[in-house]
């Protein structure tokens, strides 16, 4: 599988990297952390020919500007994503779809920018804000990144994205996402960890969320795991879920057919 197309693009002070290609209802797939728009590459191989498929490299990540900040917020990420539909002059409403993190920034996305929604696809993410413990957790990770490189988080990391299976065929896949989040500068990390450490609880406003939304979850997933999902998908009230066979967290890439399928389906009733 080729890397796709990147153009660049200045969006509130930030340069970002982008895929841009194809025409039609635009989704805007938003990369899980600490990756960068490549984990969405058979999707947007996959839709690519019936919908405008736009997937950037949020700040700080892949091909886009680092980070001057320390904490990174969900809503900082929201609203450089609807800044970057203002410069491509991206009017119509779009389907947002974010895995993990890009899911913890759909709900601000939704908060301050639900007027940009068309649908809403929730690839193995949550609702519920850390627990105080793993919450301390990351910043004490984001701590040790900035002291001694992102190498410790990265091996960690590995495991629990990919799925015992996943991980043990190995192959370019993995040794390419490996190799995406050893280059993400130690300050992105650091900065978005504490991010994520105080982000919202969105399990508040699910019930307010009247769009359609699709939601996917590897059946192996331990971060966010099916029955939490589930829960999601019955408070939100227009919501289907999907259940991914033979994949972890990254189900894009693990079972990358099953997942643009069910993207494919959910688009086609909407
Ligand atoms: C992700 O895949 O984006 C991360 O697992 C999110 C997190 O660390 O909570």
């Amino acid at each position: 599988m080729t890397c796709q197309q990147l153009k660049k693009a200045e969006v509130h002070g930030h340069t970002i990297a982008y895929v841009d290609k194809g025409r039609g209802l635009p989704i805007l797939f938003v990369h899980g952390f600490p990756l960068d728009h490549s984990m969405w590459r058979y999707q947007l191989e996959a839709l690519g020919d019936q919908f405008r498929v736009l997937a950037p490299d949020l700040p700080g990540f892949g091909a886009s500007s680092g980070l001057s900040t320390t904490v990174m917020r969900m809503e900082d990420f929201a609203d450089v994503l609807a800044g970057l539909l203002d410069t491509l002059e991206v009017t119509e409403p779009v389907v947002y779809c974010g895995l993990s993190m890009g899911g913890y920034i759909a709900w601000q996305f939704w908060r301050r920018h639900g007027h940009r929604l068309r649908g809403l696809i929730l690839c193995d993410t949550r609702a519920a804000a850390d627990a105080p413990d793993v919450a301390e957790q990351r910043r004490v990770n984001a701590e040790r990144v900035l002291r001694e490189g992102p190498g410790f988080f990265v091996d960690m990391m590995l495991s629990r994205l990919f799925s015992a299976g996943f991980l043990s065929k190995s192959g370019p896949v993995l040794d390419e996402m490996r190799r995406t989040m050893m280059s993400t500068p130690p300050e992105t990390i650091a900065a978005v960890l504490r991010g994520m450490a105080e982000r919202a609880d969105a399990r508040q406003w699910l019930g307010e969320i009247r769009l359609p939304c699709l939601l996917v979850v590897g059946e192996d997933d331990i971060l966010s795991p099916p029955s939490e999902m589930e829960a999601m998908a019955t408070a939100l009230p227009e919501s289907k879920l999907v259940v991914i066979p033979e994949a972890g967290h990254l189900a894009p890439l693990e079972n990358p057919e099953a997942v643009s399928a069910a993207i494919r389906d959910f688009l086609s009733q909407l």
